[in-house]
């Protein structure tokens, strides 16, 4: 049976996840929107870039290949939504996959660990994982690294996931090379002068999924929404404005970006799967194969860690625009109160998994 078959009626968007999510037996994929497969259809057509926007050696420097080379396309119904099927060149995700992993989680940006353990317990969970990660397994059951329990990271204007709003007192410098990154796929998106403010970082295991939601925290809608995918292939599910509209699903590859803007900016969308890479013939993770183009050639630890962990895991960047030009967050009257768990909706210290967890126990 088909996804087809399950999307009628009141909340269509939770009854697809729940067929995409299944376990046993699988689902049948045979609904799933494969870009990489590129062919255009009845459904997708080709994105129209602005080749002018970024030039080739512009786009070398954040890794990317010409502009002129991207294949992108446009979803039929979505509109303002833009799929770029991994316009990285060869050899550059590497380089990417380790920011993620060795960079980005180190102060001062923020993660999931620091609901519940020191700053100084969190500052360095690559060096604090080294040694787990690389040793073989030995059989018995090993306490999981830290990077194993990594779950999300925020920068530049950082998320509160209790409150679901960013704040102006809650802000640190976003990474200069992610925001390179973003600016120049922006640009060539047609939306020059994108600011990148704020980046959601998600680490996805195996049997992780991200539930329905829409992103609405940041103050301007106008802005496009940003989404880079790395390691382990997923399922992605893009639905409209009400939780009734089916979702169209889609795989969502290495190095595969994707362009909210417009009406889809604001569309329902979630992940109800990750699909090991063994299951996804032709996309094996021939990934750390090439030698890296940028920031370097990875050293033999950085390159053994993060083949062992993307063998097993997704990562996901967004990157956002919170504020439009000019604009400031609303004047508080107060400073944020500490308020008890329950009025904030949650315990701290597992609000890592709030948009997961919400799901799950709403099904
Ligand atoms: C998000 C999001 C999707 C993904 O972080 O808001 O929708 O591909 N991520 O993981
Ligand atoms: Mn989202």
């Amino acid at each position: 049976m088909a996804a087809s078959s399950v999307v009628r009626g009141e909340d269509a968007f939770k009854k697809v996840f729940k067929f995409y999510k299944r376990k046993s037996p699988p689902p049948d994929f045979s609904d799933v929107t494969d870009f990489s497969k590129g062919l255009p259809s009845d459904k997708i057509v080709p994105a129209v870039l602005d080749l002018s926007a970024v030039s080739d050696s512009e786009a070398a420097r954040a890794g990317l290949q010409p502009v002129k080379s991207w294949r992108a396309f446009g979803l039929q119904g979505y509109p303002g939504f833009i799929f770029i099927s991994n316009p990285f060149l060869r050899g550059s995700q590497p380089f990417w996959i380790r920011q993620c992993l060795k960079t980005y989680p180190q102060k001062p940006n923020v993660c999931n660990l620091d609901m519940h353990m020191s700053p100084s317990d969190t500052q360095d969970i690559w060096g604090q994982s080294v040694h787990g990660l690389s040793s073989s397994p030995s059989g018995k059951r090993e306490p999981k690294t830290l990077l194993e329990r990594l779950r999300w990271v925020t920068l530049g204007y950082h998320y509160n996931w209790d409150t679901k709003t960013y704040s102006a007192n809650h802000h640190t410098p976003l990474p200069a090379d992610l925001h390179l990154l973003s600016v120049q796929i922006t640009a060539a998106c047609g939306f020059p002068g994108f600011s990148a403010q704020a980046g959601i970082l998600n680490y996805y295991r195996h049997d992780s999924s991200l539930g329905i939601h829409v992103d609405e925290s940041e103050l301007d809608h106008s802005r496009p929404l940003l989404s880079f995918s790395f390691g382990q292939s997923a399922i992605f599910l893009l639905g409209g404005v009400r939780r009734e509209d089916p979702p169209t699903a889609m795989y969502m590859h290495s190095g595969d970006v994707m362009v909210m803007s417009g009406q889809s900016r604001l569309f329902y969308h979630a992940v109800p799967r990750i699909i090991p890479a063994l299951e996804m013939e032709g996309h094996r993770m021939a990934l750390f194969s090439q030698d890296s183009t940028l920031g370097g050639v990875l050293s033999e630890e950085d390159r053994l860690l993060c083949t062992r962990y993307i063998q097993s895991s997704r990562l996901n960047v967004t990157v956002r625009q919170v504020l439009g030009p000019g604009q400031r967050f609303p004047e508080t009257p107060s400073p944020p109160q500490k308020t008890d768990a329950s009025q904030a909706g949650g315990v701290p210290g597992q609000t890592s998994q709030r948009r997961k967890e919400e799901e799950e126990s709403s099904l």
